[in-house]
């Protein structure tokens, strides 16, 4: 066991034992505190190296209101990247101001985009078409578009979201296109926006993409004029997975997006603003499950049996995403290799595959971290399972902030 930030609470047996008690298991506690460090880091290092920047908390990671209540406490000016009306809506019921948000989709209805701009959210489209399907409807004032810049890097393929082989933004060649589009049907204010991948813990990562944004940009603002509001860089930021990866350091990151940002633009308010839309990185390590063992089984495997499975976390069955699996309290030496798995009927029902880990028996809570983002918001419902319950430490005390899913809640739109 490494110094995890949430280490003191998974060693508390008798805190833990109590909520699995109170709400019972599995469910998703989150860190109350962890949540509001991450916020105030992030903003501290933006603050201390660039003269307008703005954070959208990526909505997708986690759209638990409570969840987001917290960051705009911390940070009153905090907005969202949304990417459905969903998102629009959660937004709102976190008192978060969808004007200060930035609405990214794919493959966007006229219904949704529509929606965006009633709502007043920054809109960035996915590609030229996009434009054009709008045009037909009703056009923002303002737009941004979605670049690719022919590379991306993520934690695994399938969240490398740039490149050849992504379906997302538009080539670096194509894109001025799109805004001379734009310019051409009436519209004055511009941004850009740009998210190449997830889960990036190489600090050298970040200067490299925002040059060759900066390179698109330059064009774009030499060919037609246009001067950009913001510059997004999307998310990507990091968190470890585990015991072996190091923390990003958010100082050199910034530090070095400084330098390549001020070698562009003149450190004043008439440089476009840096935008970011951080979505692990803000609540990825300020949650973890709470499980129970349910079995042991000696097979060709060894397998520990949680309540648990890829219906409360998917990524481990998605991408093969590694997390850090605690016995809560007293974790102990390592006894052999196990598989962790759940009760869903599918082979890759797994938490976690080979893990050495100390002696288990039916009973035990188990906590499996980092798994504030990406976490409840991929649960499902395969094999008519409800999802987990939500809930939130504060201090010493603790509160559901989203209830157990019941078979009820399940079927209670076939009315049969
Ligand atoms: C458009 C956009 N912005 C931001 C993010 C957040 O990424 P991360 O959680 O890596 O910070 C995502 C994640 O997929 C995204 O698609």
């Amino acid at each position: 066991m490494n110094n995890h930030p949430l280490l003191h609470i998974v060693q508390n047996i008798k805190k833990l034992t109590e909520i699995a008690d109170n709400y019972d298991t599995p469910c998703y506690i989150y860190s109350s505190e962890r949540v509001q460090s991450n916020a105030m880091r992030l903003n501290d290092v933006l603050k201390k190296y660039f003269h307008k920047y703005h954070i959208c908390y990526a909505i997708k990671a986690n759209s638990n209101p409570h969840l987001m209540k917290i960051m705009k406490k911390t940070l009153p000016l905090i907005g969202g990247d949304c990417s459905s009306p969903g998102e629009i809506y959660a937004v709102k019921k976190a008192e978060i101001d969808p004007a200060n948000c930035i609405y990214t989709g794919n493959y966007e209805s006229i219904t949704d985009l529509s929606l965006a701009i009633e709502e007043g959210c920054y809109l960035n489209l996915d590609d030229e078409t996009s434009f054009d399907r709008l045009a037909q409807e009703n056009l923002p004032t303002r737009i941004s578009f979605r670049l690719n810049p022919g590379f991306g890097k993520g934690t695994f393929s399938q969240i490398t979201t740039a490149g050849e082989n992504a379906k997302f933004g538009i080539p670096a060649e194509k894109i001025i296109g799109a805004y001379r589009k734009a310019q051409n049907a009436g519209i004055q204010n511009f941004g850009i926006q740009c998210m190449a991948g997830s889960g990036v813990l190489t600090e050298s990562y970040f200067p490299k993409l925002l040059t060759a944004i900066l390179k698109t940009t330059n064009k774009i603002e030499e060919e037609l004029k246009i001067q950009f509001d913001f510059i997004s860089m999307g998310g990507g930021l990091g968190i470890p997975y585990s015991d072996d990866e190091k923390e990003l350091n958010l100082d050199t990151v910034f530090f070095e997006l400084s330098k390549v940002f001020y070698n562009q633009y003149k450190k004043n308010d008439s440089a476009p603003a840096l935008w970011i839309e951080p979505g692990k990185y803000l609540i990825g390590d300020a949650g973890f499950i709470l499980s129970k063992v349910i079995g042991l089984k000696d097979s060709y495997k060894n397998f520990i049996g949680l309540d648990a499975g890829m219906e409360t976390l998917m990524r481990p069955a998605l991408y093969g995403a590694t997390h850090r699996i605690y016995k809560v309290g007293f974790h102990g030496d390592p006894i052999g290799t196990f598989d962790f798995t759940g009760p869903i009927c599918e082979n890759t029902d797994r938490i976690a595959v080979n893990r050495a880990f100390p002696a288990a028996k039916e009973g035990d809570l188990i906590a499996v971290m980092d798994t504030g983002a990406y976490g409840f918001a991929m649960s499902h419902n395969f094999n008519t399972r409800p999802r987990a319950a939500e809930i939130l430490l504060e201090e010493t005390s603790h509160r559901l902030i989203r209830r157990r899913e019941t078979i009820e809640d399940i079927f209670s739109n076939c009315h049969v």
